[in-house]
């Protein structure tokens, strides 16, 4: 195989009502992810525990329906094998680690990059890698900005199981151009890359 060939050929897919069963089938896989947060943790509900799981798959859903989400699917065939989530800060309000973000908070970025998840038989295939390259590429089709991401630090500490990355490592997005810009937890950083708009150039 030639080098530039990639070994995994995968195909993406915005979450919509029609992709919405290939997303479902995904997280009921993965026992609803995190025991039935249906990736809910970002947007402006949030998780808790008066939250049940069906709950969270009902308010997912009601996203979906309202056009509220925006995440890219990415599939390995036929089958939904991962996604990136991605939106505005109003879209997508609850980050971790809020407190000590808003501490030295300048300007909001345009775009947050939420949650990102491979199923647990995928993983380390490049699944996360296709996920965040095809939603900063929804995002220059929708105009560019100021992107952040919030990964965790992979370098300098113990090596850590992937279900620990839900936000991406600092290493995937530092390939794809982004750089720190300050620390918010002892391994999460404040990652940020401008992207320039499709149209316009
Ligand atoms: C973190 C996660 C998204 C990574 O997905 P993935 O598809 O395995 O990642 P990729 O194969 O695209 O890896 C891209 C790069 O990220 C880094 N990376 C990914 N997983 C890593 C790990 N466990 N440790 C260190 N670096 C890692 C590497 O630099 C990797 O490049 P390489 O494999 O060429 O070295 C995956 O482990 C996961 O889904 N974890 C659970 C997260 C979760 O619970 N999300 C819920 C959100 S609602």
């Amino acid at each position: 195989m030639p080098d530039n060939v990639s070994e995994f050929a995968y195909t993406t897919r915005p979450l919509t009502a029609d992709t919405w069963d290939d997303f479902a089938k995904l997280v009921e896989a993965n026992n609803g992810v995190w025991g039935g947060c249906w990736c809910m943790g970002f947007h402006p509900e949030g998780l808790g525990k008066e939250h049940s799981a069906s709950q969270n798959r009902d308010a997912k859903q009601a996203h979906v329906r309202q056009g509220t989400v925006h995440q890219v699917l990415v599939y390995d065939g036929q089958e939904c094998v991962g996604w990136c989530q991605y939106g505005s800060p109003a879209e997508l309000p609850n980050i971790k680690n809020l407190k000590a973000y808003s501490a030295e908070l300048t300007d909001l970025p345009d775009w947050r990059i939420g949650c990102i998840f491979t199923g647990k038989s995928h993983r380390r295939k490049g699944v996360a890698r296709a996920a965040v390259t095809a939603a900063l590429a929804a995002i220059e089709e929708a105009g560019g900005g100021l992107v952040e991401a919030y990964p965790e630090q992979v370098e300098g500490r113990e090596p850590q199981r992937g279900a620990y990355f839900h936000t991406g490592t600092e290493n995937l997005f530092e390939e794809l151009g982004f750089e720190r810009d300050r620390r918010i937890a002892k391994w999460r950083w404040v990652m940020r890359r401008h992207i320039q708009g499709a149209v316009g150039r």
